[in-house]
């Protein structure tokens, strides 16, 4: 049998290009783990700009992430290992099970089963799977199957080759979630949580070594509690993104008043509130259809894991142990960044500790 090629990665790039900011971590691999050699974090709308999320063009990313690897001294033709995601509408992830089926059918077997269960389109499906596992009682096969779409791919690698770099492995976004604590930390039973929260968006993950993989995007992020801080303290957008990222949604202690959460005046629910919802509503349906509901943590991640009150807020209104999660705990660090240990930058993290 021929041998297969493995190539063998000394340095990797996670490229994590979000609406707001382009995360990307450069690490350097070792004999056993990683090492962190730098990372950015830079957004691609102006500080403090107001904006319409539908008016952003994908145009904004080149020249912001010409200048990262400039500044990071990397020179992209020269990286043998990148590995970047998408994520959103377009992509989709889904594990099912299907009885056993030899490799030969599998893959068409499979296309037809995606168009079942996946939201896209059947002509511009791009689709990919993997076998997990195989039931030796039953002989079912469990399979993850994960789609996008063609043009949503072409958009993206538009994006890496304008600012001069070859696209490399293109992971889905909450793939790279789960794998960004898979990788890092050792558990060997019990269903993680991780809520990578965003600007505009919130990846959902359910992940356990033995438990049935979920995920699904909940459309709030930062920008919703920018917008809300808004509202409810009459700011501007820049004076209400300063104000989020000192007090979060903590209202400001006054003497005599313990703290609460911002309240609206008007009916609406909160931004925290309906992500707390979406959540819940998740996990029923996680509970019935996996049968499991051993959950024993909530991870959070992204941006705006670092909204002051909010940990606090999931953990008391779901009643699971809540956690920024650090996802630099597993790696060897340079002494410069053992203070900047930033949940923003775990899918990055993930993407780049992303075995070939
Ligand atoms: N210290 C902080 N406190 C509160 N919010 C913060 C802080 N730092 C960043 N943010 C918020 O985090 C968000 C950006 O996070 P992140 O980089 O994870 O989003 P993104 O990946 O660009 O967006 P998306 O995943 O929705 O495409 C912004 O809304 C920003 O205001
Ligand atoms: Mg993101």
């Amino acid at each position: 049998m021929a041998k297969k090629k493995v190539v063998k990665f000394k340095e990797s790039v996670g490229l994590d290009l979000g609406t707001h900011s382009i995360k990307l971590v450069h690490l350097r691999k070792l004999h056993s783990g990683f090492k962190l050699l730098n990372y950015e974090i830079k957004p691609t709308i102006p500080e403090g700009l107001e904006y319409t999320p539908s008016d952003l063009s994908p145009d904004r990313y080149a020249p912001v992430l010409n200048g990262m690897f400039k500044s990071l001294k990397i020179n992209p033709k020269k990286v043998k290992h990148l590995v970047s995601s998408i994520g959103g509408d377009n992509t989709s992830i889904k594990q099912i099970k299907t009885i056993f089926l030899p490799e030969e059918e599998l893959e068409s077997a499979l296309f037809f089963e995606a168009k079942k269960h996946l939201p896209i389109s059947g002509s511009d499906m791009l689709l990919d799977y993997q076998v997990l596992n195989i039931e030796e009682r039953t002989n079912n096969m469990n399979i993850l199957l994960a789609a996008t779409t063609k043009d949503l791919l072409d958009e993206h690698s538009k994006i890496l080759s304008d600012a001069g770099v070859a696209p490399g492995i293109v992971d889905i976004e909450s793939l790279a979630v789960a794998n960004s604590f898979a990788l890092n930390s050792y558990v060997e039973e019990g269903i993680y949580i991780i809520l990578n929260l965003g600007a505009h968006k919130t990846n959902m993950v359910i992940y356990g070594p033995q438990a049935k993989f979920f995920s699904r995007d909940i459309p709030f992020g930062g920008y919703s509690f920018t917008r809300e801080i808004m509202k409810s303290n009459n700011l501007g957008f820049e004076q209400a993104e300063e104000y989020k990222k000192e007090h979060g949604i903590v209202k400001e202690e006054k003497e005599g008043e313990s703290s609460s959460l911002l309240a609206l005046n008007i009916a609406e629910k909160s931004t925290a509130e309906q992500i707390v919802m979406e959540v819940k509503r998740s996990l029923r349906f996680y509970v019935k259809e996996a049968g499991n509901s051993d959950f024993r943590k909530i991870l959070l991640t992204g941006g705006s894991a670092k909204v002051k009150g909010l940990p606090l807020y999931i953990e008391e209104n779901l009643n699971i142990p809540v956690e920024i999660y650090n996802p630099f705990s597993s790696l060897e660090m340079p002494e410069k960044f053992k203070d900047k240990q930033d949940p923003q930058l775990a899918l990055a993290l993930g993407l780049a500790m992303r075995p070939e």
